[in-house]
């Protein structure tokens, strides 16, 4: 039985009040470790202070991205080894908004995962298609190309640990939800492409989440569905009454 894994990320949203007052509200309010993974993956200016205050509890905290290396001349970026310094346990790698707006390839994604693992950090690899892939009818072939050569490399236990996030870029931050079924179909399907690139053991232990418009009312039938293991959620994970909402769904699964 895979455990759920429910993640807000934050993107560059919030003040230091607000996040503050967000992580007083859930941390003592989220259900125990042993029954739903509760991740909030704040912008960095955030980390030191929402890994401090929620130590002992069973928020977890993550990046929303990093840089392969873990020092040198690339100004503006963060390393894995500060990272990993500050406390953190999970980062988001290749979000369909660090893809299109950054420029990151999949060969960067697959660098990152790689640095994950090395400074311990767990990775939550996003993949999706587009509007235009979908209606083209490219969305299997997209997903597969994409979480193959983030998987290149890793052992057969590191792909066990990956979360993949299925985020269909026409389902974010639009209101435009996919269908539990359309979702399932696609995770389902990379639950396939695991099985045949790593094993069916890593297959059957890969998270793999949803993302995109997930929200209270619609995240119990996601989560039922039988290869959606947790959501990557951005809009609805902002307020604290809605994250401790979609954590609690995560529970039940
Ligand atoms: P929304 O939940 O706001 O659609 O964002 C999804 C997302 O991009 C999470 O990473």
């Amino acid at each position: 039985m895979r455990k759920q894994v429910i993640a807000g990320n934050w993107k560059m949203n919030k003040t230091h009040r607000e996040a503050e007052d967000f992580i007083q509200t859930v941390k003592n309010e989220v259900p125990s470790a042993e029954q739903v993974e509760s991740v909030v993956c704040a912008p960095f200016p955030f980390l030191q202070k929402l890994v401090e205050e929620t130590e002992g509890t069973s928020v977890e905290i993550g990046a929303q991205n990093m840089h392969f290396e873990e020092s040198g001349a690339f100004t503006g970026e963060v390393s894995p080894v500060m990272l990993k310094e500050l406390g953190v346990s999970y980062v988001v790698l290749g979000h369909s908004e660090r893809r299109e707006i950054f420029k990151e390839t999949d060969e960067d994604v697959n660098k990152k995962a790689h640095a994950a693992f090395k400074h311990d950090l767990t990775p939550i690899v996003c993949v999706g298609e587009s509007l235009e892939q979908r209606e083209a009818d490219q969305t299997m072939d997209v997903v597969e190309a994409q979480v193959k050569k983030a998987l290149e490399g890793l052992t057969e236990d590191q792909i066990k640990q990956v979360i993949i996030a299925y985020e269909p870029i026409w389902a974010i931050g639009t209101g435009r939800t996919a269908t539990s079924e359309q979702a399932n179909e696609v995770c389902t399907h990379i639950r396939k492409v695991v099985a045949d690139f790593a094993s069916a053991d890593a297959a059957e232990a890969v998270r793999i989440q949803y993302g995109g418009s997930v929200k209270p009312a619609n995240v119990d039938e996601l989560l039922s569905q039988s290869d959606i293991d947790g959501a990557l959620v951005g809009g609805a994970s902002l307020e604290a009454d809605s994250f401790l909402k979609l954590v609690e769904a995560g529970k039940h699964e």
